[in-house]
């Protein structure tokens, strides 16, 4: 096999990452991909720091030894926490969510106040705002957690009043604050962006790191002269645990027909 036709890893703590995928099919359809969800450790964002590592190290480990030609963390949480860890173990190089996310960010703002949502480990790591005073100091953050938006998303609620409610708790209050620009810090969040651009109105900018990453992606396969120019890339799933479930939201949530989906337990 060429070096070009080698997949592209992607991972994630479940199925929210398949954002990140979905970008990443999107741009660059002939690409072969292996995705990985961790659905017997789900969620990330409210464990901690060790065992986020312990968690994406292993995978990134079992990605190597598949032989990708780049790895992707999909998950804001893991790339919060883990991304020098996991660079440690990769074989491939290794891009993050956060990076991308801030850079896209910091050329969006025009006011350069930015409001950045995530998990709570997320939040606590702090990484989106250091990302983005490294690209611009001048630069006004806000960071905040938003623990209730995956699980709602999972349940399959993005378009309830219940979610709405949700939103406005936590993200109202910053509507004074005159932010122009948010960061969809996790995985989950861009299927909420109608919600949430709704709460905020439409003079704030939602950035989707996972749109951001998959064009970071493209261009580090360009760069490395790796991109596949076939046609019909092969995609194949693995989950760590129940993969019919995995299955069966990943159709409902994302409109995603995985077929079938391996099992890898660790
Ligand atoms: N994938 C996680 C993230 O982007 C959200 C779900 C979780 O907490 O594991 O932060």
């Amino acid at each position: 096999m060429k070096d070009s036709e080698r997949p592209i890893g992607i991972f994630d703590s479940g199925l929210g990452g398949l954002t990140v995928f979905k970008a990443v099919r999107r741009l660059m359809p002939s690409e072969n991909i292996i995705y990985f969800g961790d659905t017997a450790r789900v969620p990330y964002g409210t464990k901690s720091k060790n065992a986020v590592i312990s968690f994406s190290k292993e995978i990134a480990a079992l990605l190597s030894a598949r032989g990708v030609k780049l790895l992707i963390v999909a998950c804001n949480t893991a790339s919060s926490l883990a991304l020098e860890e996991v660079r440690k173990v990769s074989k491939a190089p290794v891009i993050g969510v956060i990076e991308p996310g801030a850079r896209a960010a910091a050329a969006a703002t025009v006011n350069k106040r930015i409001l950045v949502a995530g998990t709570t480990a997320t939040v606590l790591s702090g990484a989106y705002g250091r990302a983005l005073k490294k690209l611009d100091p001048g630069l006004l953050v806000r960071e905040k957690a938003c623990p209730l938006f995956v699980p709602l998303v999972e349940e399959g609620w993005c378009g309830k009043k219940i979610t709405e409610l949700v939103a406005a708790e936590y993200l109202a209050p910053f509507k004074k604050q005159r932010f122009d620009t948010m960061i969809l810090g996790c995985t989950h969040y861009p299927l909420l962006k109608k919600v949430i651009g709704r709460v905020l109105g439409r003079g704030v900018r939602l950035v989707d790191s996972a749109e951001a990453a998959a064009f970071e992606a493209r261009a580090a396969l360009v760069s490395r002269d790796l991109l596949n120019p076939g046609y019909g890339g092969k995609i194949r799933f693995i989950a760590s645990d129940a993969p019919e479930k995995f299955r069966i939201l990943a159709r409902r949530l994302l409109g995603i027909k995985t077929g079938r989906v391996e099992v890898k337990r660790f």
